[in-house]
């Protein structure tokens, strides 16, 4: 029998993210992507707090129940979306929190095990769900148009043989419908070849936009951000972690928005009639905070983590945009 190697999920820029929180005394936190506790932790041992831990997937959650008994009611693990944590903490009545961090994407947990269907580096079903439930990336790709799919493998994996993979894949499942992530990997090679003189495997983008489109994940991250603008107190901390451009593009553009530093339109344009609400957040830093030499050698899957960080004013949350209309 082969048994699976011991997987560790290591936090990436948990440091940077903790200087950024100056957990206090007394006050309450949001972690609201717990994965594996590494920034919960790190919150629980710098300040006396409480720290409400979300995450959609139910295997975090399991995980987490040992860290929860042995930080004595000062750890909350909820079941559930980002996208709703001010509702998530409004139950258990709270209103209010001074900080809260996200650090988007998959844990290794996920990545590392190919039952989850997330990566081609081992095969497993074609899957890809954080939360075990709904859609999975074998029903899209087996159900999906030739065009539909490449739209989805060019906007969401910013992939541009998207065309080429989309008429692989539909020629394939004309032949036997397609289960497996080695499968899937397998059509992507023989569609565009191996690429040699690439360190990125030719199938990461189309896993990529598959997991994101599975899962919603842009818009979970745009509905996480307008949450947690409601749920922080002001002078309260945000924390984004992302891994990708199209994460980091949502971010950035969120905050310029909200913390009214948006580009001023051309002065060519007509001027704008409508008046924006007054910012919601200040930025105590420009641009993204990266990881160092050190961390990177470490842990190489922190290369491209992005840290932006945000602090809540006293003004009014903006209107809300609906679920499903935001990706
Ligand atoms: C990168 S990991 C977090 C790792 C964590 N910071 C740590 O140090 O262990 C991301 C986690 O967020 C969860 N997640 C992703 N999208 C989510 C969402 N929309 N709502 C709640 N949890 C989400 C994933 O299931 C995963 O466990």
């Amino acid at each position: 029998m082969t048994s699976t190697p011991e997987i560790i999920h290591v936090p990436v820029l948990a440091e940077e993210v903790l200087r950024a929180l100056e957990p206090k005394d007394g006050a309450v936190y949001v972690d609201g992507t717990f994965g594996n506790g590494g920034y919960s932790r790190a919150v629980l041992d710098a300040a006396d707090c409480t720290v409400y831990a979300i995450d959609r997937d139910p295997d975090a959650i399991a995980r987490g129940q040992v860290m929860a008994a042995e930080a004595g009611g000062r750890l909350i693990l909820i079941e559930g979306r980002f996208s709703e944590i001010d509702r998530l903490v409004a139950a258990h009545g709270v209103a209010q929190v001074s900080g809260i961090a996200l650090d988007i994407g998959i844990s290794s947990f996920q990545i590392d095990d190919p039952a989850r269907g997330f990566s081609f580096a081992a095969d497993g079903p074609l899957d890809m769900r954080m939360e075990r439930s709904g859609a999975t990336a074998a029903d899209i790709v087996n159900s999906l148009s030739e065009t539909e799919l490449a739209e989805l493998i060019y906007r969401f994996g910013e992939e541009r043989q998207s065309r080429r993979i989309a008429a692989a894949i539909v020629s394939a499942r004309a032949v036997e419908a397609i289960t497996r992530t080695g499968q899937l990997a397998d059509i992507i090679i023989r569609a565009i070849g191996r690429r040699p003189d690439k360190k990125t495997h030719v199938a990461t983008k189309t896993f990529q936009a598959l997991r994101i489109y599975v899962n919603d994940e842009l818009g979970e991250l745009r509905l996480g951000l307008e949450a947690a603008e409601r749920l922080l107190a002001t002078d309260g901390t945000l924390c984004v972690v992302s891994f990708h451009s199209l994460e980091d593009k949502l971010v950035k553009s969120f905050l310029a928005e909200r913390s009214g530093s948006l580009p001023t339109p051309s002065r060519h344009r007509p001027p704008q009639r409508r008046s924006t609400p007054p910012p919601t957040f200040f930025l105590p830093k420009r641009g993204a905070v990266k990881p160092g030499r050190d961390e990177i050698a470490a842990n190489p899957r922190s290369r491209s983590a992005r840290l932006r960080v945000a602090v809540r004013t006293d003004a009014a949350p903006w209107p809300e945009t609906r679920a499903g209309a935001s990706a």
